[in-house]
């Protein structure tokens, strides 16, 4: 299984990126996650990309198309992948497609803005696994810290309320016209473009992964 998850920020992407991931025994590529594990590791590229992530931005198209190729050149990508917050734009969709990335499915997780505030205000992370919680919607066995490492949970620095704004209006300008981008080759072209599913991401977690599964299950 080939897969793009896309959906604006907080719309519980990487949540479900961990169930689809196991269940099709594939690895899930989350940008968001690398960029988070080089500003951890303090390289040039995390030293710079801190600042644009902080800021709500995105970081450029040409350092996020070659770390993505990086990846996809890796022999656990052979059975499949998961892009989980890749592309977020038209020259990042246009350079998969025009390096022949094969892909099976774009999935479509929608949940209204007026939710995704209070998603991403409760959100605690555990960032060596990208394992996500919420204090409310998705708690810790444990308060405070991993279910499975035991490890303790950090909130993001970009979940304060004017960056999540920001990274709302980036979603709505730069992202969003990807999903006509994948609905019109959906349509234009079955044979060689992804199939095109839309979800509502509403409900409990659970009511949303077997929505994804049920989707993907025809969508090609
Ligand atoms: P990235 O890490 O990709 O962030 P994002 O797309 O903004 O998405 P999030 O991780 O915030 O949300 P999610 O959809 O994964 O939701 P989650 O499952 O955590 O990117 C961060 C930054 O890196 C960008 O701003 C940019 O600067 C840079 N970047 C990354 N990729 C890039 C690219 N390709 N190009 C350029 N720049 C890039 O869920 C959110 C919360 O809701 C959690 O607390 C969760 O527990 C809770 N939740 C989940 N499901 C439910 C539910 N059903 N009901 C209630 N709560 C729920
Ligand atoms: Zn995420």
């Amino acid at each position: 299984m080939r897969l793009i998850l896309l959906g604006a920020p907080g719309a519980g992407k990487g949540t479900q990126a961990a169930f689809l991931c196991q269940k099709y025994g594939i690895p899930q590529i989350s940008t968001g996650d690398m960029l988070r594990a080089a500003v951890k590791a303090g390289t040039p590229l995390g030293l710079a990309a801190k600042k644009v992530m902080d800021s709500g931005a995105l970081v450029s198209d040409d350092i996020i198309i070659g770390l993505v190729k990086e990846r996809l050149a890796q022999p656990d990508c052979a059975k499949g992948f998961l892009f989980d917050g890749f592309p977020r734009t038209i020259p990042q969709a246009d350079a998969m497609k025009n390096a022949g990335v094969q892909l099976d499915c774009v999935l479509e997780i929608d949940v209204p803005f007026a939710a995704i505030v209070e998603r991403m205000s409760g959100r605690r992370s555990h960032p060596a696994s990208g394992r996500t919680y919420h204090l409310k919607f998705n708690p810790p066995k444990a308060e405070g810290v991993d279910d499975v490492t035991g490890e303790p949970l950090i909130q993001r620095d970009d979940d304060k309320e004017e960056t999540v704004q920001k990274r709302l209006e980036v979603y709505a300008s730069q992202t969003r016209p990807l999903v006509e981008y994948y609905a019109n080759w959906s349509k234009a072209d079955p044979v060689n473009a992804p199939g095109y599913r839309r979800i509502d991401g509403m409900g409990s977690v659970e009511d949303i992964t077997s929505r994804a599964l049920q989707a993907l299950a025809d969508c090609k």
